[in-house]
Formats: C-alpha cells, structure tokens, sequence
C-alpha cells in the first residue's frame, strides 16, 4: 500500500499506522521545574538524541493551538532547563501515570509516588528511581511548520551538561540495558522493553566520526 500522510484518512486502516512504522522510539521522561516550585514530569516517544559530542536531546510536543504549550515545554523555555530520565520496564505504570493531563499546580512526581532527587547542575529534580538521568539546558524550540490550523508542534533541544548512572547499570565498563530494560513506544497503545542486544563489527575500522573528530572524545572502537 502506498498513502499520503497529510490527508487524513488515506491509509484506509481503521488507525493510523505512522507510529507504528517509526519503532521503537525511546522515551524522554522530562522532568522540570516551574517558575512556580513546582515539580512537572511527563513521557515524551518523540525523543531522542540528536548529537553525542556535544550531547544534545529533542522532545517534541503537540498541542491544541489556543493552548500549544504542554507544561514540559513551557517550563523548559521559562528555566532553561530540564531532565530526560531514562524509563527502565519496572518503570512503566509510573511513566503512564505521568501522561495524566493535571493543572500545571499538580506535582506529578508525587502523584506517580515517585521520589524526586536533586540534580547537579540544573534545578530541575531526577526520577531517584530511573536508571540513568540526562541534565539539560535549554537551547532552542523549533516550531513545526503544519497545514493543521488546531494544533501546534515544537521539538524542544537542550544540551546535555550532566549525565547520572547508577552504578548497578554498568557491567564490565558498559551500560548494560539488560540490567534494566529500557522501555519503548511502538505504534497505537503498544510498547516493547529492551531485553535482547546483539553486536555487529563496523565493515570499516575507523567510523566517519572518528575520522572527523580525531582522538577526541573516543578512546575505543565501540563508542563510534
Ligand atoms: C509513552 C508516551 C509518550 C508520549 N509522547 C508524547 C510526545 O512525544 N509528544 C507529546 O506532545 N505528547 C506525548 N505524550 C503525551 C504527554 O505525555 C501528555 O500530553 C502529558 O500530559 C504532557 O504533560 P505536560 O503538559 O506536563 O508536559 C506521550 C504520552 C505517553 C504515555
């Protein structure tokens, strides 16, 4: 089948299949702090990293247009800062909890029952029971140009100045997801958790990025 995703309904499926096609997303569990004190958390699917060396992280937020701003997003822009805690399988009945639509005055990390734990070097509080945490400052948002007059789309960058990994999580030097089963979006209301790894030898012995960069930051095959 072949179908225009700007016309709505075209795939003729009875839900559309794009997210299902681009998966497994990872989830960016962003929590912020707003202007206010008080604590915002909430899962993000289009999330990702977008560059290692600089560390720089995107989530992208939908919203209505009269009110576009979902409260990561306005947090984010107002303190410049947010964290991307990573969401391991037991994880998962919070990380939902946390898709809620509250009032902005609604402290979500006590809502899920979660404890929050101060970051090194944003304001914004970590997930103590997730993983690993990325701190970010802001950077920029990047509104999506849309023919959709009820919604508006921001990707929201921030670069990563801070990273936390508990210590149980690192195997023989590596992070090993196995240990805690990263937790991804598929399509529709499906997710998958990361419980298989298998590697493959790059064809080339030097990656593009290696030869780009030079030494630095990479002190072993693996990292490229
Ligand atoms: C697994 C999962 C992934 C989500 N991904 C996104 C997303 O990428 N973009 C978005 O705008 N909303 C997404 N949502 C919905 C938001 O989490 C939800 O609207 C939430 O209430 C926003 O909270 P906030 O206003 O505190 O930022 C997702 C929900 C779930 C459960």
């Amino acid at each position: 089948m072949f179908y225009n995703p700007d016309v709505k309904g075209d795939h003729g499926l009875p839900h559309d299949p794009f997210k299902a096609l681009v998966s497994p997303r990872p989830i960016g569990w962003i929590s912020t702090l707003g202007i206010d004190g008080v604590i915002n958390l909430a899962p993000y699917s289009f999330f990702n990293a977008v560059s290692y060396f600089p560390s720089y992280v995107m989530f992208s937020s939908s919203g209505l247009k009269d009110d576009p701003m979902k409260h990561s997003w306005r947090n984010a822009e107002e303190t410049g800062e947010f964290v991307c805690n990573i969401v391991s399988s037991e994880l998962s009945d919070a990380m939902n909890m946390t898709a809620k639509h509250v009032p902005l005055s609604v402290d979500e990390m006590a809502l899920a029952g979660l404890t929050p734990e101060p970051s090194e070097k944003v304001t914004a509080p970590r997930v103590k029971e997730a993983p690993a945490h990325l701190e970010c400052e802001y950077w920029k948002t990047v509104e999506l140009p849309t023919n959709n007059p009820k919604f508006k789309h921001g990707v929201i960058f921030g670069h990563v100045v801070g990273i936390h990994i508990n210590d149980d999580i690192i195997v023989d030097g590596k992070v090993d997801v196995t240990r805690y089963n990263p937790v991804a979006r598929l399509g529709y209301m499906d997710y998958t958790k990361v419980d298989e790894v298998f590697s493959m030898d790059r064809p080339d012995d030097l990656s593009m990025g290696r030869k780009m960069l030079g030494d630095a930051p990479y002190k072993n095959k693996s990292d490229t």
